[in-house]
């Protein structure tokens, strides 16, 4: 009988990918995946550690596998992710059932960590194994293509350099190799994937990432390009021109800016100001003018004043992001806003939290309301689960569209959709002949 694997996801895209990858491997091996732990030959947890309790989230965890582990002496149990980087040979120490703890910069090399049965690996090897051919998708439309690992820049906040390491960007070539083979696979909506996506540059050619969206975005079959994560002070005319000049790239750029204060900004070490990074949008807004934004805001980070908060605020009724994603800033081990000082009171916090929601959610209301009665593209994704009568779809922004239409259309398909109602999150509609 063919061995099967368990496999929990935590955190980012990012890892969902390393799934993927990981997935893609086992199965190769002949593995089967299931859904239930209890039985499975092989558990891994693929963790995340950008905030709060996660490693004692990823330990509490595995005191519940150490029963399963009781019930089935011959399960491996693996610890992936940014947490195994992190905490490394102590999860050993700590928790001696699990058999391998191996970091990001390793998933191309579970092959030979099972082979060997390597206890650890934590290193981030010069040349990365990526297989980009076994990877197990799940979405049928869609594909996740990492086109860098890494992060040189160093956040205050942020312990992603630490556990992903340096950046390291893949071959240009191999990029467009692996979109046009998804796209022959039917992901006609390809999404680039990096820490910081728009610091990229071709370790062979120089080639920057202007020159990957264009080369992408002209592929045949590519309906909509995406890509996550951009940072601020790596726009420039490359990427703005390669966005103005091909309309299937999105027309929804994720930008996050983590405060409105330039003060704040700067303890961060995010190398811009509010004032730089207002002329960014402006710059791309003036070339592609139908563009939204999305963003991610940190609350509470050290030495926040209510001033400072008010920034943040004021910076979003500029700008208007479509979508928004705001944390409480959590300490993370090791990074260097430890010694800036003391987080902001967690009450206080948490208080500036539900403001800035509340803003947010009378923006973005006024926004969905403003696509009643007009028509807007639609990517079908396949029968809507809200309403089985109904198809979905997602518009450039992202948004989630349930629409009356003809159920024979192929998924994958770009779609008029005419707008009827717009709901809490999502919108409604009937797709036009
Ligand atoms: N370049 C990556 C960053 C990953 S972290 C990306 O933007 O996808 C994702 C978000 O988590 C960051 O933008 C930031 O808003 C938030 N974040 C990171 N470290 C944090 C911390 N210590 N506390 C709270 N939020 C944090
Ligand atoms: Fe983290 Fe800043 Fe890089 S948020 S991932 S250090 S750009």
């Amino acid at each position: 009988m063919a061995k099967t694997f368990f496999i929990e996801t935590w955190g980012c895209q990012m890892n969902d990918l390393d799934t993927q990858r990981l997935s893609g491997s086992l199965k190769l091996r002949g593995y089967r995946r299931v859904e239930d732990e209890n039985g499975a030959d092989l558990i891994l947890l693929n963790t995340c550690s950008i905030r709060e309790k996660s490693e004692q989230k990823v330990f509490s965890r595995l005191g519940e596998l150490r029963e399963v582990k009781r019930a089935n002496g011959g399960v491996k149990i693996g610890v992936c992710g940014c947490v195994a980087q992190q905490e490394g040979e102590r999860i050993l120490h700590r928790a001696p059932w699990v058999d391998f703890v191996m970091g990001p910069g390793n998933v191309g090399n579970l092959d030979m960590i099972l082979d060997e049965g390597a206890r650890l690996a934590l290193e981030f090897p010069e040349h990365r194994q990526y297989d980009y051919l076994s990877i197990d998708r799940s979405s049928p439309t869609k594909a996740w293509v990492t086109i860098m690992e890494g992060c040189n820049k160093n956040c205050t906040f942020c312990i992603v350099p630490t556990t992903r390491g340096r950046e390291v960007s893949r071959p240009f070539d191999d990029i467009v190799a692996e979109s046009r083979a998804a796209v022959a696979g039917g992901r006609v909506e390809i999404e680039l994937l990096g820490q910081t996506v728009n610091a990229y540059r071709c370790p062979v050619s120089g080639r920057d990432f202007g020159a990957l969206l264009a080369a992408v975005a002209t592929l045949d079959g590519v309906a909509r390009l995406r890509f996550m994560t951009s940072h601020p002070a790596e726009v420039n005319e490359s990427m703005i021109g390669a966005m103005r000049d091909h309309a299937n790239i999105s027309r929804y750029l994720h930008l996050p800016v983590q405060s409105g204060s330039s003060k704040i900004l700067r303890r961060m070490k995010r190398l811009y100001t509010r004032e730089k990074y207002v002329q960014t949008i402006a710059r791309i807004r003036e070339a592609v003018p139908e563009i939204h934004f999305s963003t991610d805001f940190i609350v509470g980070f050290p030495g926040e004043s209510e001033e400072d908060f008010q920034e943040s605020l004021s910076l979003i009724e500029e700008v208007r992001y479509g979508s928004l994603f705001a944390f409480k800033y959590s300490p993370r081990p090791g990074t260097p806003a430890l010694r800036i000082g003391p987080p902001v009171d967690d009450e206080i916090a948490s208080e500036r939290m539900s403001r800035l929601f509340d803003l947010h959610e009378r923006i973005k209301r006024e926004l969905l309301e403003s696509y009643r009665g007009r028509v807007l593209p639609v990517l079908y994704e396949g029968p809507s689960r809200h309403d089985p009568a109904m198809l979905a779809g997602r518009t450039e922004d992202n948004y989630v569209v349930n629409f009356f239409g003809n159920p024979a259309t192929p998924v994958g398909s770009i779609l008029g959709v005419r707008i009827d109602q717009a709901q809490h999150h999502t919108l409604r509609g009937e797709a036009i002949a």
